[in-house]
Parts: structure tokens; C-alpha cells; sequence
């Protein structure tokens, strides 16, 4: 099993988009996959259920609230959904797709988190550090999770406690971005902070962890005739120039088949066939798949 954390500190760069597609598609591609949706905006919950469909379910945010009010993890799996509409197609290839959800609430639920190891500094000498750190890593080194080829985390645009649980239990990250300058400011900003994570982790663990970098994605890249915008190449070129490293492949603005995917409770990549804008889309997300694997030998 490969646990691979999406993120990215900015919004709207395509956290929650690469996470659904490369989960969608791999279960297509016959694995077991596992989402787990961390932003409390829950957008990826809602790739999967129409808010109508979703009520009452349970969702991360009380698996951490019930962490906090009693010190005692419950098992995780007891709020692994399975999506209806998008199972109906990769079942048949083989594959299933399975998701914890998230809800707004899982916002106070982060902060209460910190607040028990004595707020958002000096948390390492708390003798509850590696117990909170390690919540998430624990609770999928749960047996029921060993089916699971690959657990796909989509992050939310921050680096609070709940992010870093997802980073301490992942084999590798993935960060979707924009081509543009300020984009590139904050992956190196993400790099480092996840270099001191590492670090402060490893200086307390028995186990140290080494989740690496699978690449960059860029996300929404904008083509001219001669292939893309002069101000987004130097943007790949800068991103290079830091030795990140990044995605051959890239995932062009492509607003129509956005639109027309639509919102069917299934990810782009599996919609049924259409126009040139979404065969488009679904090319570029297959090659994103294939270079994933290659990248994370899931
Ligand atoms: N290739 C694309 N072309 C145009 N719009 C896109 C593309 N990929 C994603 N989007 C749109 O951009 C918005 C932000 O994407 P999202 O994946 O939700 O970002 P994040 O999770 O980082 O906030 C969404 O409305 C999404 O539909
Ligand atoms: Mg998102």
C-alpha cells in the first residue's frame, strides 16, 4: 500500500481535481484505492455525493473529535465510504474506489487537536507528540487497510496539525500548482516547512519517515500556438531552476470539459465519451496516472 498526501498551501490550484482523477483512474486501471478528503471545504467529498445524497454520514471530523474526547483512536474504517455512482463504472474494471469524507467542522476539530499538545508551538515535548503526530499513520497500519493499493490524501491549503498527520503517514507528496511566479515562491516555502517536519518528527521517533516528492503538477496551463504561455514556461523553468522536481506531463486550461464533465458524482477522467475538450482532459489525466505510478511505484 503507498499513501501519497495531495497539497499545496494555495487554493483553487487543483488539489482536490488531481486527487479524485488519479483515484478514479487507478481504480479503472483495477486498484483498490482509498480517498481520504482532509479539507474541511469537503470538495472532494462532493465530487463523489450530491449534497442531497449526503446527509448524516460519517465523516473524518468525528474521528478526530471523538480522538480528542477521549485520547483513544477509534478504528478508521469504520467511516470508509463507498460512492455509489462512481463505483457503478470501475467495479466492473476490477477496481473500487472508497472515501473518507470531510465536513466543515473539521476546522475547530484541527485546532482542538493542537490546543491538546499545548497549542502550535513547543509541541514536540508534549508526551502526547508521536501519539497525535502519528494518528493517521497508526490508523492505516490497521489491517482492514492493508487491501488498499494506494490511499490518496487531498489536503487542505494549510499546514495546521491534521495536514502534518497526513504527511507523517505518506510515502510520498504530490503538489499541484499554477504556472506562476507566486506559485513557485510557495512550493519551496512548502519544501522547507516539510524538510522541518521531517526533521523535528525523526528527532523523537523511533521510526523515522521519509515522505518524498513525487513532483509538481501544473495545473491549468494556458497553450498558445506554440505550446505554452512564455510567462508559465518560466515558470516550469524557475521550478527546475529550485530542483523540484516536476511532471512531464501537465493538465491544460480547459474550462469546457470542466463544464461538461459536470457534476455527475464521477471524476472527468471516467465521463462518458464527448467532445474534443474532454477526450483532451482524459488523455492528459490518463498520462498524469501512468507517470504517478511510474513516479511512486504504487
Ligand atoms: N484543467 C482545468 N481547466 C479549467 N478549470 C479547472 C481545471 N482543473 C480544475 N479546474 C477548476 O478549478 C477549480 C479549482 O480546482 P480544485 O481542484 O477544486 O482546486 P483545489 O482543490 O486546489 O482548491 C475548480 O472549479 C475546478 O473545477
Ligand atoms: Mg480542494
Amino acid at each position: 500500500m503507498s499513501v501519497v498526501s495531495v497539497i499545496n498551501y494555495k487554493g483553487g490550484v487543483g488539489k482536490t481535481t488531481v486527487t479524485a482523477n488519479l483515484g478514479a483512474e487507478l481504480a479503472a486501471r483495477g486498484r483498490k484505492v482509498l480517498l481520504i478528503d482532509l479539507d474541511p471545504q469537503a470538495s472532494l467529498t462532493y465530487s463523489f455525493y450530491r449534497p442531497a445524497d449526503f446527509a448524516e454520514q460519517p465523516t473524518i471530523r468525528s474521528w478526530f473529535e471523538a480522538f480528542v474526547a477521549s485520547r483513544t483512536p477509534e478504528s478508521l474504517f469504520r467511516y470508509v465510504l463507498a460512492p455509489h455512482a462512481v463505483n457503478a463504472v470501475v467495479q466492473p474494471l476490477g477496481g473500487h474506489l472508497h472515501l473518507v469524507a470531510s465536513h466543515l467542522g473539521l476546522v475547530d476539530a484541527d485546532l482542538d487537536l493542537a490546543a491538546g499538545l499545548g497549542g502550535a508551538r513547543f509541541q514536540r515535548s508534549s508526551p502526547r507528540y508521536l501519539q497525535v503526530y502519528r494518528l493517521l499513520a497508526d490508523a492505516l497500519a490497521e489491517q482492514p487497510f492493508s487491501a488498499y493499493d494506494a490511499v490518496l490524501i487531498d489536503c487542505p491549503p494549510n499546514f495546521n496539525l491534521v495536514t502534518r498527520t497526513a504527511l507523517v503517514a505518506s510515502d510520498h507528496v504530490v503538489v499541484p500548482a499554477r504556472p506562476d511566479y507566486l506559485s513557485t515562491l510557495g512550493i519551496d516555502l512548502l519544501r522547507n516547512r516539510l524538510s522541518q517536519l521531517v526533521e523535528d518528527y525523526n528527532s523523537v521517533a523511533e521510526h523515522p519517515i521519509n515522505p518524498e516528492i513525487a513532483g509538481v503538477v501544473y495545473m491549468m496551463v494556458q497553450y498558445t500556438p506554440s505550446g505554452p504561455l512564455a510567462s508559465q514556461r518560466s515558470s516550469f523553468e524557475e521550478t527546475t531552476r529550485i530542483e523540484m522536481p516536476v511532471f512531464s506531463q501537465t493538465i491544460r486550461d480547459n474550462k469546457t470539459a470542466v463544464t461538461e464533465a459536470g457534476n455527475r458524482s464521477v471524476p472527468a477522467v471516467l465521463a462518458p465519451p464527448g467532445s474534443t475538450a474532454i477526450e483532451t482532459l482524459r488523455y492528459e489525466l490518463q498520462q498524469l496516472t501512468s507517470e504517478f505510478l511510474a513516479r511512486t511505484r504504487t
